[in-house]
C-alpha cells in the first residue's frame, strides 16, 4: 500500500488531499524526516503533524454511548460519529457499530471495521451475551423471568419467537436482561409484551467484557487485545 492510499483509507482526506498533505510536509517519520509518496515506514513510526497516525485496519473501539445519539452515520441529528474524530467517519473500510443501540439507550457500544469480527460477535452461536440494565415504569410482576426464558415469546409483527433470554430482578423497578440476539428495540418490546414500559436502558456488558467504570458517557478508546479476547469468554 502506498502512503497516499493509506492516508486516504484512514480518512485524512481524498487521494488528492492526501497527496497535498504529503507535499506540504504534514507527514513525517518519528525522527522528524518528511515522508515522500513512495515511502512507507512501519505504521507506528509515521506521524501526522507530529501526532501518531490513527491505527490501521483492523480497528475496534469501545464507546460509552450517551443518551440522545443515534448509531446510523446518515441519521439526522446527533450521531455516535459526532463523538469520534471527524476523519473516523471517512475511513475505508468503515467503522460500524456491533449491534446498534436505540437513540435513548446508553452504555457499551463497540465499533469495528472488521466485518468478520462483527459477524462473529453478533451471531447467537458465539454466545457473546449482551446484558442490559433496565429501569421500568411499574414494579415487576414476577412473571417476567418465565416469560422471557420460555423461548416462545413472539414480539408484535414477528414470525419467529425470541430465543430464551435471562432475567434477574434487582429490586424496585429494575432488572438485568441477558440476550443472545439483537432484534429491533428488543428489550423495550419484551417488557411491553410483559405489560410494562422501559424508561431507562443501559447496555452494561458484551460477552465477558464489562463497560469499564472509568469510561465516562461520551468517551471512547481503542479496545485492547485482552478486552477483545474477553468478549468470547
Ligand atoms: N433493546 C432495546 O430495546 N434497545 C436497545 O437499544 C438495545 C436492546
Amino acid at each position: 500500500m502506498k502512503l497516499v492510499k493509506l492516508l486516504a483509507n484512514l480518512g485524512y482526506g481524498s487521494r488528492k488531499e492526501a497527496q497535498r498533505l504529503l507535499r506540504s510536509g504534514a507527514v513525517t517519520d518519528d525522527a522528524g524526516r518528511v515522508l515522500k509518496e513512495g515511502e512507507l515506514p512501519p505504521h507506528e513510526r509515521i506521524l501526522f503533524r507530529g501526532e501518531p497516525l490513527d491505527p490501521p485496519f483492523p480497528l475496534t473501539l469501545i464507546l460509552n454511548k450517551p443518551d440522545g445519539y443515534t448509531c446510523g452515520a446518515d441519521d439526522p441529528g446527533a450521531t455516535i460519529y459526532d463523538l469520534l474524530p471527524e476523519r473516523f467517519a471517512h475511513r475505508n473500510p468503515g467503522l460500524n457499530p456491533i449491534g446498534r443501540l436505540d437513540k435513548d439507550t446508553t452504555g457499551m457500544l463497540l465499533l469495528t471495521d472488521d466485518g468478520k469480527l462483527l459477524h462473529r460477535i453478533i451471531h447467537p452461536k458465539s454466545h457473546c451475551l449482551k446484558v442490559y440494565h433496565a429501569t421500568l415504569d411499574r414494579p415487576l410482576e414476577g412473571h417476567e423471568a418465565a416469560l422471557f426464558a420460555s423461548g416462545e415469546l413472539m414480539l408484535n409483527g414477528e414470525t419467529k419467537p425470541l430465543l430464551p433470554a435471562g432475567f434477574e430482578a434487582l429490586g424496585g423497578n429494575e432488572a438485568l436482561i441477558t440476550l443472545h440476539e439483537g432484534r429491533y428495540h428488543q428489550v423495550r418490546r419484551m417488557f411491553a409484551a410483559a405489560g410494562n414500559h422501559v424508561i431507562n436502558l443501559q447496555r452494561i456488558s458484551i460477552g465477558g467484557l464489562k463497560l469499564p467504570e472509568d469510561l465516562e458517557a461520551g468517551d471512547w478508546r481503542e479496545l485492547t487485545p485482552g478486552e477483545l479476547s474477553s468478549l468470547f469468554r
